[in-house]
């Protein structure tokens, strides 16, 4: 004898509901949402979202992103692989007869065994903002033609990012990817927290899962400008088989328009992107007192006008508060280095992934800590940022599922479960936050807030999620 299937199902939505409600009561949230805990596996190499384009020569594992610091700049980068081919763009305006030509240029490089196909970097310049532009690659063989839209102008306009980190390139990974594409909040540029394709979890890194992983992004990144953040399965670094250069693959392939921000290193760097100024830390590149990094950062920070750009964002691949056990305090000599200055400078967010897993933080900071005077607790800072680990897209090495118990006070919200994000900035005041599981439709947010700007409306956040 059992209970009828309604009874069963409204017992544990109960025992769900009072699960919410205590620790809500509390302004923390463990979510009680029980997903099925099947390993994470990496797509076939004969996957048909690793397709490669038919043709001779065609340009495939195409990509964009930000090309210079204000938006009207775009790297486009491809690979050919029969043949060296033209590294020139042909771009031209929605609606326009007037083509426009960009020369670039080609690297390979050797990875152990791997010999690379021909990767070409073209940088397409003196965009107009707002617009629509259609280029071609693969110029003299076969030719792809794809499009982006340029952002609006840097100033107090609205846009929408996404959030994603830590993809990999297994079935849920394409869960994923499908999910931000399918999201109705309309993402107009990835801001990618680190970790992209996981070659290095395959024997000598094989780096064929970095072109299989460049073919599976294409169908977003092509159209839509990724910001990327190097993680710690970009450093490639393998001495044992005399691979002992940092990078390698990652630099190659995925270059950022640090010089632009004048960094010295592509692996910190800033943008502006309509009413985001967008910050690139480096969680692997040295990051302390009279370290590049640092000197740039400190001279970075007070550069950002709040006027101009309302919105300060930070992106890092190693959280500075996580509550799961995995990666914990990994992030902490970072961020006893940069915190302060992220209270002073008022970060409204900062994004890390690493962490295989959901989790949103309340407005804390733990800056007062002197080595005497045993002020070490984070603590409730309405100048703090929000700090949300968004590593959960859905890689190989599976999901972060053992936490930290009892939830500290530091943490509002996490979830061990696949998904994604995406910022909607209004205004200069408010932006509306959502973070979305990968099991739920693609318009339902597991997670919601809106967020309001640290300099023009430094009102209490919420810590409880609308959802
Ligand atoms: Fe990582």
């Amino acid at each position: 004898m059992g209970l009828p299937r309604t009874s069963v199902c409204h017992f544990f939505t109960v025992i769900a509901l009072v699960g919410f409600c205590l620790n809500a009561a509390y302004g923390k949230i463990t979510s009680v949402y029980v997903r099925a805990d099947v390993k994470a596996v990496d797509m076939p190499l004969d996957a048909d979202v690793f397709r490669v384009p038919p043709g001779y020569n065609a340009p495939q594992q195409v990509h964009i992103t930000q090309g210079d610091h204000d938006g009207k700049a775009v790297i486009v980068s491809w690979v050919t692989t029969e043949h060296r081919g033209s590294s020139e763009v042909i771009y031209w305006k929605e609606h326009s007869r007037k083509h426009y030509k960009a020369k670039g240029e080609v690297t390979t490089y050797k990875y152990y065994t791997y010999s690379s196909g021909f990767i070409h970097h073209t940088t397409l310049k003196n965009l107009e903002y707002n617009t629509k532009y259609y280029y071609q690659v693969g110029i003299g063989h076969t030719i792809r033609t794809f499009w982006f839209i340029t952002p609006p102008p840097v100033g107090d306009f609205p846009y929408t990012f996404g959030l994603i980190g830590d993809l990999g390139q297994s079935f849920d990974s394409n869960n994923t990817l499908t999910h931000y594409e399918q999201n109705p909040s309309k993402g107009q540029t990835v801001l990618f927290v680190g970790d992209l394709s996981y070659a290095d979890n395959y024997p000598n890194h094989d780096n064929v899962r970095w072109d299989t992983w460049g073919r599976f992004v294409e169908r977003s990144v092509a159209y839509q400008p990724w910001i990327w953040t190097a993680g710690n399965h970009e450093i490639d670094f393998a001495p044992e088989i005399g691979e002992g250069e940092p990078f390698k693959p990652f630099t190659h392939r995925y270059p950022t328009p640090y010089k632009a921000s004048n960094s010295t290193a592509p692996f910190w760097y800033s943008i502006k992107r309509g009413p985001a100024y967008i910050i690139v830390l480096a969680s692997y590149s040295a990051y302390g007192k009279y370290t590049p990094q640092y000197k740039w950062l400190e001279e970075e920070l007070p550069k950002v006008n709040r006027s101009e750009t309302p919105w300060l964002i930070v992106l890092m691949h190693s959280p500075w508060y996580n509550s799961y056990n995995y990666h914990y305090m990994e992030g902490e000599t970072m961020r006893v280095m940069y915190e302060p200055w992220f209270v002073k400078y008022k970060v409204d967010l900062v994004f890390a992934g690493h962490v295989h897993a959901y989790e949103r933080s309340e407005r804390v900071s733990n800056i007062a800590y002197n080595i005497v005077n045993g002020l070490c607790q984070p603590i409730s800072d309405q100048s703090a940022p929000v700090y949300i680990t968004i590593g959960d897209g859905g890689n190989l090495e599976g999901l972060a599922t053992n936490m930290t118990q009892p939830q500290p006070h530091y943490s509002a919200f996490r979830e061990a479960s696949f998904g994604h994000a995406t910022l909607e900035i209004k205004n200069r005041t408010h932006a509306r936050y959502g973070w979305h599981r990968n099991q739920d439709g693609f318009a339902f947010e597991a997670d919601s807030m809106w967020f309001h700007n640290r300099v023009w409306y430094p009102v209490e956040d919420s810590a409880v999620s609308k959802s």
